[in-house]
């Protein structure tokens, strides 16, 4: 199982500033990382919350499972050292993704507290960086 975790405010995706992330929605975003999966042969759950416990709580069942995990941490990227501990506990890989390139934004959002941690990191390809580190990950695994 490949779990794709999303932060705050993704949900809204599609109606959300769309000059900087796009139109898709959230579903779209969906159906794009379940369709990667089928094509690859690996299982993809996506998820996204809007409450730090309950990604802690993901995190670390997927930390339990050993298994890879493509993170948007969104807006916690910037700040959250509980979710980068958490992210710290994962054995598999971990890909952090950002749907706009965070490093031509405002100042705060160029560093992000989970990098460090991360396995890899894509930023600035919009929803198509979803799809690459998926398909980085069932490379990585073998099955693809
Ligand atoms: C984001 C970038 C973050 O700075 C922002 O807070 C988000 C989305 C992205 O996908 O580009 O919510 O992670």
């Amino acid at each position: 199982m490949i779990y794709v975790l999303n932060g705050p405010n993704l949900g809204r995706l599609g109606t959300r500033e769309p000059e900087i992330y796009g139109s898709t929605t959230f579903a779209d975003l969906e159906r794009l990382c379940l369709g990667t999966g089928a094509e690859l042969g690996v299982e993809v759950e996506v998820r996204q919350t809007d409450a730090e416990h309950e990604m802690i709580k993901w995190l670390h069942d997927a930390a339990d499972e050993g298994a890879d995990v493509v993170l948007n941490p969104a807006a916690w990227s910037h700040y959250n050292i509980a979710i980068r501990d958490a992210a710290s506990m994962l054995r598999g890989r971990l890909v952090e993704v950002h749907i706009s390139n965070i490093h031509t934004r405002e100042e705060f959002r160029h560093h992000s507290v989970i990098s460090a941690v991360a396995t890899g990191v894509i930023a600035g390809l919009g929803i198509d960086g979803y799809r690459l580190a998926l398909t980085h990950l069932a490379r990585f695994a073998g099955n693809a």
